[in-house]
């Protein structure tokens, strides 16, 4: 039986977790958290689930989610245009960090939202997938400047943190991995740490339109930029040095051939 229950969230009194599910088996917290977003749940609607049969990480990943972790899925309805989506990503990123510096583990994030511990090249304890849906014809508006804009309809931000278990259980084969048990030594309390990310979340996302505020909050808490990275694009490998974020957090590669912006893959940190 999950460690966390219904009424213990409920009992936070997030906003973020007006409406909460809490499964002991699930394929995957996100297509639940999809499936309930596009039958028009609110604006912090939070699915949990003990252990997932299907999780899903980035860019098409299987994610091992056994017993002990933290697996969810939230929907957000945020008031802005679908082009300011792809923010979440790195607000997330800051508000789990944040979280998980409060309970004593010095979570780095690794471009555009991994949290590694003890900086590049170190083991991985949370994934963040955050996936937007912009509405259909009917969700049109006229921004103040008079130009149309599509609004965002519902985000769905999944969070899979690696709690209360041993690393080899998550068998992990191509890169290292960690779980907040062997960070800290001793199992963590699941609902203190939902309890935090969820304040969190709600604080940087309630300051989104402030988003270089969010990107500085990053920069001070990431450990990419200024290293050497290597990443997978059209087919091809790129190098270069990760030397800073645009204003809507892409990712400014120097490579030989010249200044690179990234806006979504996988980095790999190299030895410098
Ligand atoms: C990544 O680093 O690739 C992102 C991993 C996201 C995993 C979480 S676990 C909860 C939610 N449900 C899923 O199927 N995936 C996300």
């Amino acid at each position: 039986m999950s460690e966390l229950t219904r009424e213990d969230i409920e009992g936070l009194g997030s906003p973020l977790a007006r409406i909460v599910e809490v499964h002991e088996t699930l394929a995957s917290t996100q297509e639940r958290a999809r499936e309930l977003a596009r039958a028009g749940t609110p604006h912090g609607t939070l699915v949990v689930s003990e252990v997932q049969t299907g999780g899903r990480g980035r860019l098409g990943r299987s994610w091992g989610s056994p017993p002990g972790g933290l697996w969810m899925s939230l929907v957000l309805r945020p008031d802005f245009d679908a082009s300011r989506a792809a923010r979440v990503t790195q607000t997330a990123a800051v508000a789990v960090a944040k979280a998980l510096w409060e309970i004593g583990v010095e979570a780095r994030i690794k471009w555009p939202n991994d949290l590694l511990i003890g900086g590049a090249g170190g083991p991985k304890v949370c994934g963040i997938l955050a996936e937007s849906s912009a509405g259909s014809g009917s969700v049109l508006h006229r921004a103040e400047s008079g130009e149309l804009q599509r609004r965002l309809d519902y985000v769905v931000l999944g969070v899979g943190l690696n709690a209360n278990l041993d690393p080899a259980v998550l068998q992990v084969r191509d890169r290292a991995v960690t779980t907040l048990r062997s960070e800290l030594g001793q199992d963590a309390n699941l609902l203190e740490v939902l309890r935090l990310i969820l304040t969190n979340l709600d604080v940087e996302l309630s300051r989104m339109e402030d988003f270089e505020a969010i990107l500085e909050d990053w920069r001070a808490l990431n450990c990419t930029l200024g290293e050497r990275v290597r990443v997978q694009r059209f087919g091809t490998s790129l190098e270069g040095i990760a030397l800073d974020l645009t204003p809507e957090g892409a990712l400014v590669l120097q490579t030989v051939d010249g200044p690179v912006e990234l806006f979504e893959g996988e980095i790999e940190h190299l030895r410098q």
